[in-house]
């Protein structure tokens, strides 16, 4: 009867044992956490567990514990588990001298009441551990580790178990066989579903890199952006956890938090995927697939041409016409470098509108619709010096973007956003559409896609706008803007506050936290880093 209670101790022991196990996901934990259980369920005074390497066919130490020596090595321990792996197989054949071999090749559970008087098994390696440490091995418990499937995927050594009132060395009881391998293969199971979920995880990380790569290809002047602002985006998240004063004295992200909000970074721009290349980097204002201009110039070379043309067939006529007049020659070639300057004139003057580094004054449209209505001859057929769409893409005011171009850009909002809700995010990863399809909003409702307001913008959200801001502001590595010193974005960073399009507590914990520095420092160039005060 007494015995019946005892078992249903263990019985009941165990089922809490599994439902620990199978809550731990950390591989280093729940492996210290199956040792340290099994050892406690037999009272062993010491344990390793190996798992089984299928490429190679060996037992590795994963975990190794001795409470008389007061050693823990492998795990979450910090110290380095240094002994060598133990081949499954010598010679081609199964090794099952090993006594943890053994088990891990049969699946058969091995339980010897004193190492030192068994046979059957070279127990060389424990007789050696204990010459060199002191040690006395005696009862030894072998148990596998079977999952699901039936397969061995490791294996549980427990040594020298202790008697629960004398704690003297005592062989491991012989009820405990059965009940320890339910207790391993519990453990296999949830050691199973730890490593399932942590590929996976691994292979979701992976995809989202691998997206970002894509979109680093596709652009390489914005292609460092993603990896930079989820750093940006971190560091803020971090240094809000830290703060104990203050309108977010009281926000803790959780883990999970943390993850979602890492998750979401990595993916706010995810909708670039679909915006065209031209477009991301449009680095002139004519540029299409290729830099317009270039037409342009190919242009005006045959409308020079074209000018020199007319002044040698008029001179051919003059001449004969029989009167040799140098006064007349002479006035025709005026007239034609004359228009050739002038010509010349407004090829600079576009190819420099075209950069798009300066504001187009009212004046300056003007000349490039005086420009554009010229016209010169191909194959008999007038054409303007300038089509429509040039004129159009020209004038643009500021930037290199036009109306379309703007739309199209900020369009990979609303898709990251599309494309992120196809996703089915587990629970704790729900927000990861909301906060990276947010980066782009404002405070004062002004933002896009949505136009969403201060009240709908979470601080997730805040956060990602205000890395994604002075990431773009900072970049070095895009050809066509000069990189910014960091004065003058700090200084932008302020209008953006002021034009409440960014949060104001978010942004001084950004600054006035010194975060921007040791971001500038790490990712910035050092020709960019003048004297900022915040
Ligand atoms: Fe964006
Ligand atoms: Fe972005």
């Amino acid at each position: 009867m007494a015995k019946n209670i005892g078992y249903g101790e263990h019985v009941d022991k165990l089922l809490k044992i599994g439902t620990a196990l199978s809550a731990e996901r950390n591989l280093d934990k729940l492996l210290e956490m199956i040792l340290d259980l099994a050892r406690e369920f037999t009272r062993a005074d010491a344990g390793t567990l190996y798992l089984v390497v299928e490429e190679t066919q060996e037992l590795k130490f994963e975990i190794a514990h001795n409470d008389t020596l007061g050693s823990r090595l492998g795990g979450t321990s910090g110290n380095v588990v240094n002994i060598p792996p133990v081949p499954l197989k010598v010679d081609g054949k199964e090794n099952v001298a090993n006594v943890s071999a053994y088990v891990g090749n049969t699946g058969k559970l091995v339980n010897i009441p004193d190492v030192y008087e068994a046979d059957g098994f070279d127990f060389t390696g424990p007789r050696k551990y204990d010459e060199m440490t002191g040690y006395r091995t005696r009862s030894m418990m072998c148990v596998p580790m079977r999952n699901h499937e039936d397969e061995i995927i490791g294996v549980l050594q427990l040594m020298n178990a202790r008697d629960e009132e004398t704690s003297e060395v005592i062989p491991f009881p012989e009820e405990f066989m059965a009940l320890t391998e339910s207790l391993a293969s519990q453990a296999a199971v949830a050691l199973n579903n730890a490593q399932l979920i942590n590929n996976l995880k691994e292979l979701f990380e992976a995809f989202i890199r691998s997206i970002a790569t894509a979109i680093e290809r596709k652009s390489p002047y914005t292609g460092g952006h993603i990896h930079r602002v989820a750093d940006l985006t971190m560091r803020i998240a971090r240094r809000v956890n830290d703060l104990d004063e203050g309108p977010y004295a009281n926000i803790k992200f959780s883990e999970d938090e943390m993850e979602e909000l890492r998750i979401a970074a990595w993916m706010h721009d995810i909708g670039k995927i679909t915006t065209p290349e031209h477009v991301v980097d449009k680095a002139t204002k004519l540029e299409t697939i290729f830099d317009r201009i270039d037409l342009i110039e190919t242009r005006f070379e045959s409308i020079r041409r074209e000018i020199e043309n007319q002044a040698l067939r008029l001179k051919v006529k003059i001449l004969s016409n029989g009167s040799v007049s140098e006064v007349k020659i002479k006035k025709v070639d005026a007239e034609m470098e004359k228009k050739i300057e002038q010509l010349e004139d407004d090829l600079d003057f576009i190819v420099a509108t075209n950069m798009g580094g300066e504001f187009m004054a009212d004046e300056k449209i003007e000349r490039l619709e005086k420009i554009a209505r010229q016209s010169y001859k191909v194959n008999g057929e007038e054409r303007p010096f300038l089509s429509e769409n040039e004129v159009y893409n020209l004038s643009i005011k500021k930037g290199t973007l036009n109306k379309e171009d703007r739309l199209k850009i900020e369009d990979h909002a609303l898709v990251s956003i599309e494309m992120l809700r196809e996703l089915p995010f587990p629970k704790k990863l729900a927000h990861v559409p909301e906060y990276a399809g947010g980066h782009h909003e404002k405070l004062n409702g002004k933002g896009y896609p949505f136009g969403l307001t201060a009240e709908q913008l979470s601080l997730q959200a805040r956060i990602m706008a205000v890395a994604d801001i002075f990431e773009a502001l900072t970049a070095h590595d895009r050809p066509y803007k000069r990189p910014m010193p960091l004065s003058k974005a700090v200084q932008i960073m302020g209008f953006f506050v002021k034009d409440e399009e960014l949060d104001p507590d978010v942004v001084d914990v950004f600054l006035k936290g010194g975060i921007f520095m040791e971001y500038a420092q790490e990712e910035m160039d050092p020709t960019q880093l003048d004297e900022v005060n915040v």
